[in-house]
């Protein structure tokens, strides 16, 4: 007999990256359990580069504000347009700058990545197993250099590779993937 986890399968199938959130709370102790979950992903030469900030609601704050100014781009945004652009940042429930510890070496720094890749993704379907929606976000807001001061990041030590944003979906897109066998080659 084929040894099978349907429960899990179906986490990793159902994970959607969610764009819109309801504002609905998450709890801590879930993200908490989403941290852990990250905190066991893979990574070469145990180098354990990953690092989470979990955002508090001064810092949200601000990050929202720095997100209207980075929609804007110097040019003048409506007052609707400024709201929807706050309401995209603190709408999830939760926000976590993701920084990846710098490196010199970039054979080391590609493999960092992939391990942080890893821990995000554990951190995903371990959400949506319990039925709570996120996103990886590499957008323009978390490439300003000001969110390492927001979030009290040095940046000489780590360099932030995005914001994992953690709710209840409002929405979610239809992805269609491409089929397994138009992915997968077999040898003889
Ligand atoms: C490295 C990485 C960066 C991403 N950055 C963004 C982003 O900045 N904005 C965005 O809307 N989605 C972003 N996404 C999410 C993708 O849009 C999403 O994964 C894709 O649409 C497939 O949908 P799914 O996650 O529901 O399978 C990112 C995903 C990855 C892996």
């Amino acid at each position: 007999m084929t040894p099978t986890n349907q429960a899990t399968l179906e986490s990793i199938i159902g994970r959607r990256t969610a764009h819109d959130y309801t504002g609905e709370r998450v709890d801590d102790e879930l993200v908490e359990n989403a941290l852990l979950a990250a905190n066991h992903a893979p990574n070469h030469k145990h180098t354990f580069p990953w690092r989470f900030t979990i955002l508090g609601p001064a810092a949200r704050q601000e990050v929202a504000e720095l997100g209207v100014t980075t929609k804007a781009a110097g040019n003048e945004l409506t007052e609707q347009q400024q709201e929807r652009t706050r309401n995209r940042w603190l709408s999830p429930s939760h926000m976590i700058v993701i920084t990846q510890v710098r490196c010199d070496d970039p054979d080391r720094n590609r493999e960092d990545y992939a391990a942080c890749a890893c821990a995000i993704q554990n951190m995903m379907v371990y959400l949506a197993s319990v039925g709570v929606h996120s996103k990886w976000s590499t957008g323009g807001l978390s490439k300003r250099p000001e969110i390492h001061g927001i979030a009290g990041i040095d940046k000489n030590i780590e360099q932030v590779i995005g914001f994992v944003l953690v709710g209840i979906a409002s929405g979610l897109p239809n992805v269609s993937r491409p089929e397994l066998e138009s992915v997968v080659r077999r040898t003889p």
